[in-house]
């Protein structure tokens, strides 16, 4: 696969103890009073972030679409400005869970729609000219991103100490499209944050995907620029967009590997019902059973 130099050279490094080391430098400054906002990247972080700072923080028109003064990433406190009513941060971060970690939302999604997100990012991250299925195998094994793979990433969230002590709240993006002012309730809930059926129909609407791509067009924080060309977080937001990429043959490398943490959180009965159900085709998810029938009980136990 061809891919620039510089590109080989970073995937290599993050394999390395060196990356080990700058992550625990990074989480060094983490407290009890923080909350992890973490996620597998191309999840919706993006998008729960931004309506999230607008519900806690009124953030309104005057935040970008990633905005360390609202949600600083883990290490970049410096940056942030708006605290928790306990004092804490809630703190973004992709990494796997680090046992510094007491309280976190943890973003989920569909293994397979996240894979189709990520190949559209590193094509245009990187000019890579490979078709999806060449990409998939170095994706499944974690080449593309800094936290490893999608299932490790998931598993080892879900069996964390956190989760297992009812401290973790997760957050479906499916749930999300299906019904965002109810996930809202549930976040400001986890965090205790005293909140208003109106205030939270704003940030629904701050969120909304029309509204997040305007936001993104205007924006001068774009962060991932090696190609020169802005890559975006609001590409297409819809839930099955996998359909349109995996082969039959990817679909049985993707499970091989991946189908414990499919299971797990429940869109394991969903592979012949998201050929018929998802947004890309066929009735809406509120019509299917399949991905509503909720995870193992401690994924959700908030
Ligand atoms: P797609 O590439 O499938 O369109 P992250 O922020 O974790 O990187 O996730 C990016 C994914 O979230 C992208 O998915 C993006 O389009 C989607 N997304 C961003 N904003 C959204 C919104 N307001 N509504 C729905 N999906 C959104």
């Amino acid at each position: 696969m061809k891919l620039p130099p510089l590109y080989r050279i970073r995937a290599q490094l993050r394999r390395t103890i060196l990356r080990e080391w700058l992550v625990a430098y990074r989480f060094r400054g983490v407290t009890e009073r923080d909350v992890l906002f973490t996620s597998f990247p191309k999840s919706g972080t993006t998008w729960l972030s931004f309506m999230l700072s607008d519900l806690i923080w009124s953030a309104g028109d005057r935040q970008e679409i990633t905005d360390p003064r609202f949600m600083p990433g883990v290490g970049q406190q410096h940056l942030g400005e708006c605290r928790l009513p306990n004092g804490g941060w809630l703190l973004r971060t992709h990494e796997r869970y680090r046992p510094v970690c007491q309280k976190a939302i943890y973003v989920v999604r569909d293994g397979r729609d996240v894979a189709a997100s990520m190949y559209f990012h590193v094509k245009r991250a990187t000019g890579m000219e490979a078709d999806f299925s060449e990409f998939l195998q170095p994706y499944l094994t974690g080449y593309f991103t800094g936290p490893g793979s999608w299932h490790d990433h998931v598993l080892g969230w879900l069996d964390s100490p956190c989760f297992a002590r009812g401290d973790g709240l997760l957050v479906r993006y499916e749930d999300m499209k299906e019904n965002v002012e109810r996930e809202l309730q549930r976040c400001a809930e986890f965090l205790q944050i005293e909140t208003t059926l109106e205030r939270i129909q704003r940030a629904a609407k701050a969120g909304s995907f029309e509204t997040m791509q305007k936001t993104e067009q205007r924006s001068q924080l774009i962060p991932h620029r090696e190609k020169g060309e802005p890559i975006p977080f609001v590409r297409k937001g819809i839930t099955g967009d996998w359909q349109n990429h995996f082969s039959e043959r990817d679909l049985k490398r993707f499970e091989a590997v991946a189908w414990p943490a499919m299971e797990r959180l429940g869109y394991a009965d969903s592979n012949a019902a998201d050929a018929m159900g998802s947004e890309s085709a066929g009735p809406s998810r509120s019509e299917r059973t399949t991905l509503s029938a909720p995870p193992r009980q401690e994924a959700r136990s908030q």
